[in-house]
């Protein structure tokens, strides 16, 4: 059994939750501590099919594995005389980054070694440890608590960027859902899944042509169904994942962008083989009208940002306030009541789960309105489970955030 560390983005919480839900998947662990913002596990594991989990995760940034038992300093010695490398960054994590304790290191060592020490908050971002080769020739070590780990993977910070700004379309007006936290809804939601283990890509996987993902979910009938799928932006995530997808928009330019973009995601991960290929479907819906007819025939999850209003620049007033509510919470209440009519009679599974985002605002008296608070209590009438308290995804500054919930639909059993 080893000890490794998973460090985790911006949204610590939401990160955390979403590497539980992929663990459980399909990875031998025990021991999973949540810490400032990282988690550390125990795992008998092989650390390639750990640092693998880097391409699956979305909230999760670097992932290492622990040195030996010793105190950083001398662990991160005693590894490289075993193991020299030139080129040793040191990123500290949850407290200040000590140089003098850093160039210790340097002191002790009987090997030359470069340092590559962080510009800011003592930890080394994507570009600098690609920029001086630290996994590749060299090496980096993370050090939290006082123990040092050895950098096993970093998120490819490119390729996460190139699905953001990169695609051929996007609705700035209806809004972009980040894609890590497309990727971590999906997560979530896949999750309940039990037959979507995560196997090594490099068993015969019918996804091999992946470029950046090495690790897959293994079922391959399971669908993403986003009924507000925008231009896509979920289910490009979902398809990044080996995943089919089916998609609908009210609107038609939508449901254009969303093609256009899953034709561009294809030809990336140059998938020229058939067998390859997910599963697509789009479709022009209203997803308040959905019938069961319209619902995935395979096991299904609903991942999806149904509606966060009108783009906002100023903290809402009362009056904004009430029309807020209304509008707002009739389309998610009218998609849930709709949705829970239609789907039990389709569920394959005894139940679906869904990962949706609801607004959240701020006000102009200093309070917050959380649509999902207004609506919970009918939400919960509906049939639906409420599995998780909010997530909360936003930056202070944001008139808007966003409150991840999931719900899970129980099928009715029949009287
Ligand atoms: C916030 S956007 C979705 C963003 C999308 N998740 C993405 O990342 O690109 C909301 C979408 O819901 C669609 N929409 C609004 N009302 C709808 C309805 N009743 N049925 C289906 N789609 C609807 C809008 O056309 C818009 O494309």
């Amino acid at each position: 059994m080893r000890h490794f560390i998973f460090i985790l983005g911006r949204e610590a919480f939401l990160a955390a939750a979403e590497l539980q839900a992929v663990l459980k998947r399909g990875v031998n662990h025990s021991d999973f501590i949540v810490d400032k913002n990282w988690v550390t596990i125990k795992s008998a594991d092989d650390e390639k099919i750990i640092g693998n989990l880097i391409n699956i995760l979305g909230g999760t940034i670097k992932i290492g594995v622990q040195v030996s038992d010793g105190n950083w300093q001398d662990s991160i010695v005693d590894d490289l005389e075993i193991s020299p490398v030139r080129d040793v960054g040191i990123s500290v994590y949850g407290e200040k980054f000590d140089r003098a304790k850093v160039f210790e290191i340097k002191s002790k060592s009987s090997k030359k070694i470069r340092l590559v020490l962080p510009k800011a908050d003592g930890i080394l971002n994507e570009a600098e440890i690609r920029a001086n080769k630290l996994l590749k020739t060299g090496r980096e070590y993370l050090v939290a608590n006082n123990i040092a780990y050895k950098t096993l993977a970093v998120q490819d910070a490119n390729a996460w960027a190139e699905r953001d700004f990169g695609k051929p379309r996007s609705d700035a007006k209806s809004g972009m859902l980040p894609p890590k936290l497309a990727r971590m809804m999906v997560n979530l939601a896949a999750s309940q899944n039990q037959k979507s283990k995560i196997k090594d890509q490099n068993d015969k996987s019918k996804l091999k042509n992946f470029e950046n993902c090495k690790l897959k979910i293994e079922n391959y009938d399971f669908v993403v169904f986003d009924p507000f799928c925008g231009s896509g932006n979920v289910l490009i995530e979902a398809m990044m994942l080996g995943l089919n997808v089916v998609g609908s928009d009210i609107s038609e330019r939508a449901v254009e962008d969303t093609k256009e973009n899953l034709i561009w995601l294809n030809q990336k991960l140059k998938i020229k083989n058939q067998n390859d290929r997910v599963k697509i479907k789009i479709e022009k819906k209203d997803a308040t009208k959905l019938t069961a007819n319209d619902l995935p025939k395979e096991d299904f999850v609903i991942v999806s940002e149904p509606w966060l209003g009108e783009p906002r620049r100023h903290k809402l007033t009362i009056e904004e306030e009430k029309i807020a509510v209304e509008e707002i919470s009739k389309l998610y209440l009218d998609f849930l009541e709709n949705f829970s009519r239609i789907s039990n009679c389709k569920l394959q599974t005894a139940n679906c789960r869904l990962s949706l985002v609801f607004p959240l605002f701020e006000l102009a008296n200093g309070q917050k309105l959380s649509i999902f608070e207004k609506i919970v209590d009918k939400i919960k009438n509906f049939g639906y489970i409420i599995e998780s308290q909010p997530f909360l995804y936003g930056r202070d500054y944001q008139i808007v955030k966003r409150q991840i919930v999931l719900l899970n639909l129980k099928r009715k059993t029949q009287s």
